[in-house]
């Protein structure tokens, strides 16, 4: 009798199982403050938008990605960052990049493009690498079987590549120290509180947060000394100079000391806990799947053979790519972004009234019923050349979209990249089967208390 083979059964990690109905008003609310992303119902997994509100406040959820291109490209005037976003990260970030809005945000966007063009970033693999070996050597000093916490072990990489790279090493910051304030602040401050809920003055936001306040005036003190030693000294070359060189051609503003010091924090915050996250999932779904983690490594060993990784190599690492382009379509870094309506507009056929808070549900997006196969299952196949093709660019959007999409995603592709396939060529890490995992949302999506795994060394 002629043998069947059956198709291979997807792996289906945990996910967050979305309600049948619409929570009741208090529950949703607490749930906002809460966890935002338990609260979203199996509607916008489903439906093309997802409309709730009443006359005094709309919120659209919006999954079409015709739709979201109206709101981020087409009609993005139409649709700035709203007060809700300002009011959780402007006290650390003020008006840096990921927060200006207009003119004000356009000038900084073009001085600090430079800095991420390609082969800019292409130099700075060697340093990659360096922080992914280091990291290997500790490992093999904890030895065989010990148990890692994933999310810290990636944040502390990713940390020491910013450093290295924008920061020229950054000489003067604790790293353990910094990112553990980071930590207390994205814990505390980094989220919906119910001083925004009523919207009180924002100082009562940060009055009921102790433990975030002190962690920002920490952080915002270390940047300020960063920022007066550098203008004290020779030029390096590196980001801090090309800001502190940056110039608006059409008004001729420069950076001052506060905004150089919204900007650095910006980079450091938004350029390497996004990324650990996208690789501590890409680990973990590996770890999940080792048929899957068996192809990446004979990738990087026919790729690369024993040396060191290089960029000439990433480039070459199509696997291990749509590997990190799987773990960032189920757990994206930022599961959420959002803007306000600034006047009544069409969008994607839907008419929009001025004021309506408009949610971009990147997790439920990059899971949607009408835009995936397979919705749930990690299968990295997904993203090779055929299944790509026909898919809309708006439909994955993990460094979101338009003139704002992420100014560093080729930078944080090739560390993802890089740093992985140094990583599991040198370890096996293995989930731990009682761990039960819960996604929480802090304006990043973190595993709650962490993620144990078990090392085996190779
Ligand atoms: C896997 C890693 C990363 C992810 C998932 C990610 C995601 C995003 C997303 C979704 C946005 C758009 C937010 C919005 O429109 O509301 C964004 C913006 C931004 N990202 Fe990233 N990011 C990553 C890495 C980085 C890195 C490495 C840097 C810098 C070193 C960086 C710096 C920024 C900045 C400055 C913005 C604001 C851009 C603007 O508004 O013009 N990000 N990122």
């Amino acid at each position: 009798m002629a043998r069947v083979d059956l198709p291979k059964a997807l792996l289906k990690p945990p996910s967050v199982i979305p309600p049948d109905e619409p929570l009741p008003y208090f529950h949703a609310v607490w749930k906002l403050l809460d966890n935002p992303i338990e609260a979203w119902p199996r509607a916008v997994y489903e439906e093309p938008y997802y409309l709730r509100g009443d006359e005094r406040q709309m919120f659209l959820y919006a999954a079409d990605p015709a739709m979201l291109k109206d709101i981020l490209l087409d009609r993005m005037s139409a649709f700035p960052k709203d007060w809700m976003f300002d009011r959780v990260t402007k006290p650390a970030l003020g008006e840096g990049l990921l927060t200006a809005q207009g003119e004000h945000w356009k000038w900084q966007r073009r001085a600090a493009a430079p800095g991420f063009r390609p082969d800019n970033v292409a130099a700075m693999t060697p340093a990659m690498v360096s922080a992914a070996e280091a990291a290997l050597a500790r490992w093999r000093d904890m030895g065989q079987g010990a148990r890692l916490d994933i999310a810290s072990e990636m944040t502390a990489i990713t940390f020491q590549v910013i450093l290295d790279t924008m920061l020229s090493g950054g000489e003067g910051i604790d790293v353990p120290a910094a990112a553990q304030r980071i930590t207390d602040y994205l814990e505390t401050l980094g989220k919906v509180t119910p001083a925004d809920l009523f919207r009180l003055p924002l100082w009562t936001r940060v009055a009921m947060a102790p433990r975030g306040y002190r962690a920002m005036v920490w952080l915002k003190a270390m940047v300020d000394r960063m920022v007066a030693r550098r203008r004290q000294e020779a030029e390096r070359g590196d980001l801090v100079d090309l800001l502190l060189r940056a110039e608006d051609s059409e008004t001729g503003r420069r950076m001052d000391d506060a905004l150089l010091r919204d900007n650095l924090l910006t980079f450091i915050g938004a350029g390497h806990e996004t990324t650990a996250l996208a690789l501590t999932w890409s680990l973990y779904l590996l770890g999940l799947d080792p048929e899957a983690a068996a192809r990446v490594r004979a990738e990087v060993a026919a790729v690369a053979g024993d040396a060191t990784i290089t960029q000439e190599h990433v480039e070459r690492l199509a696997f291990t790519r749509q590997v990190v382009q799987e773990a960032m379509r189920l757990y994206p870094s930022l599961p959420l972004m959002s803007r306000i309506c600034a006047e009544d507009v069409e969008v994607g056929g839907l008419e929009v009234k001025k004021g309506t808070f408009v949610f971009i549900p990147v997790y439920a997006i990059h899971r949607h019923r009408r835009l995936w196969r397979d919705p749930d299952a990690f299968d990295p196949d997904r993203f090779g050349p055929a299944e790509s093709a026909g898919r809309h660019r708006f439909a994955y959007l993990p460094f979101g979209g338009g003139p704002r999409v992420c100014i560093g995603q080729t930078f944080a592709m090739i560390e993802a990249v890089a740093v992985l396939a140094t990583l599991v060529r040198g370890v096996t890490l293995e989930p731990d089967p009682g761990h039960r995992l819960r996604l929480l949302v802090r304006v990043s999506m973190r595993p709650q208390g962490g993620l144990p795994m078990t090392l085996r060394l190779r």
